[in-house]
């Protein structure tokens, strides 16, 4: 009598047993990466597509593949596919189901095709798709930005180093600043998404396959711009997810580092900005808050794009080529930073359209911190005094102004010219605010004019890439 063998019904050939439940439930990855399953079936259908144009299955064959593949897609997308964590993973999943609709046609799918290949074809093609997204959304946060700073072209506010009032500068240039920081972002994901479009399928399990598929044809059908060279490396490479992770990571710390001041500019002590209610949420015992939750949990969530690309490091450093099932991990490392970069960008572009700016408060800050002693300095040095001896002569003023608890330009300027005698009535111009950022007219500069130059080249940037 034939003993009947309870194998997974995709590799059990070999096997005389099936591993215990714990076993499975251990290795199994089907609740993280079901998730893959749209660039799984778009994958299959291409290589089916391959395989058949090769004249490795017939038509018919890959009519009943494309077709069972399609219902496939339909019931996963409504709700009725049954996902059984047995099968392990994605590929699996769709395969025996596949087998169940299209019998000995869809044994024929995996010809030439290895899991390995498929995994890193999938993951490319949906950070493909992950990127677009957040390339979408990080230039919808620039506009939001950029259109503020239009709005704040000309209101000052101090600016800050260690945390101390440093230099009156306008808003619109302080906005700027993260339009920047976020470009740069955007070209790293640009850079990324190019990089890491090579196509793994034809690697098989590590050492390519025998069944010629025209891979040219098969990356082309795929969007890919090219072919992996080395097959080795294809199915063993993951710098395209540390790639990913290291982007989203410098991402998050800069909206991180925005939240940030967002957080301080809303407390009552500084009350530059009001952040809409929408992104507040109050306390359970004190009435009168309105706390800042969404930017700070932009802030604390950028922690999981660090802890991603930390989690893929350790993951990979010490795999030997090729393939590893250790590479499974990678999948919740993936998905956590991808999640936290669209959700986050798309709540703060919002949250910065809707800030509400105290620019009052702002100005108002620029008459403290001796705001504008370095215009003092530059004051003398245009009068020919060499700058080292400037920086003391103001050091000077601004400790005899302190001890009287006022700013310099609150000296009169006959108490001035005690300290030189360069200094006459046109000083006064240095010393107002509004004269010191007209001043820094240089390209980079936080003048008026230089911002209003930057919001236009910010802008048509924005658009000229929609
Ligand atoms: N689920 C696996 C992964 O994510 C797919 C590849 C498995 N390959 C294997 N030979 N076990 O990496």
């Amino acid at each position: 009598m034939k003993k009947k063998i309870t194998t997974n019904p995709l590799w059990g050939g070999r096997f005389t047993g099936a591993a215990t439940k714990s076993v499975q439930d251990y290795t199994s990855s089907i609740d993280v990466d079901k998730r893959l399953y749209k660039e799984d079936i778009a994958g299959s259908l291409a290589y089916a597509l391959g395989l058949k144009e090769a004249k490795i299955i017939s038509a018919k064959d890959y009519s009943k593949i494309s077709k069972g593949l399609k219902s496939i897609l339909k019931e996963i997308e409504s709700g009725k596919f049954q996902w059984d964590k047995s099968l392990e993973d994605v590929h699996m999943n769709i395969e025996s189901a596949l087998i169940k609709k299209a019998g000995n046609s869809a044994k024929k799918l995996h010809t030439g095709r290895s899991r390995n290949d498929q995994i890193s074809t999938d993951l490319r093609l949906h950070l493909d798709s992950v990127i677009k997204n957040i390339l979408n959304l990080i230039n919808q946060a620039q506009l939001s930005i950029a259109e503020k700073a239009k709005v704040h072209s000309e209101d000052i506010m101090p600016g800050f180093t260690h945390m101390q009032i440093a230099q009156p500068v306008t808003l619109g240039h302080h906005l700027l600043s993260w339009f920047e920081m976020l470009e740069r972002d955007f070209s790293r994901f640009s850079e990324t998404k190019e990089r890491m479009s090579v196509m793994p399928l034809g690697s098989a399990a590590l050492a390519g396959s025998r069944f010629r598929v025209d891979r040219e044809k098969l990356a082309k059908r795929l969007d890919f711009n090219s072919t992996s060279n080395n097959s080795m490396d294809a199915v063993s490479d993951r710098d395209f997810v540390i790639e990913f992770t290291a982007n989203s990571s410098i991402l998050g710390i800069h909206l991180s580092r925005i939240c940030e001041e967002l957080v301080i500019w809303s407390s009552s002590q500084f009350n530059y900005v009001q952040l809409s209610d929408e992104f507040c949420t109050g306390s359970s015992i004190m009435p009168q808050k309105k706390n800042p939750d969404v930017a700070e949990l932009i802030r604390g969530g950028s922690s999981k794009t660090i802890a991603s690309l930390m989690g893929l490091l350790s993951l990979m450093k010490n795999q030997p080529l090729s393939y590893n099932r250790d590479m499974q991990e990678d999948k919740e490392f993936i998905f956590s930073a991808s999640d936290y970069c669209t959700s986050s960008l798309e709540l703060f572009s919002h949250m910065i359209s809707d800030m509400i700016v105290n620019t009052e408060r702002m100005k108002a800050d620029c008459n403290m911190g001796q705001i504008t002693a370095t215009d003092l300095a530059d004051y003398l040095v245009e009068r020919d005094m060499p700058f080292r001896k400037a920086h003391e002569v103001v050091g000077k003023i601004v400790k005899h102004a302190e001890s009287k608890n006022l700013q310099i330009f609150e000296l009169p300027i006959n108490e001035l010219q005690k300290f030189t005698k360069v200094i006459s009535n046109d000083v006064k111009n240095y010393l107002d605010p509004h004269e010191a950022i007209k001043a820094r007219n240089l390209k980079g500069g936080t003048a008026p004019s230089q911002v209003k130059k930057q919001v236009t080249r910010a802008l048509k940037l924005i658009k000229n890439r929609k």
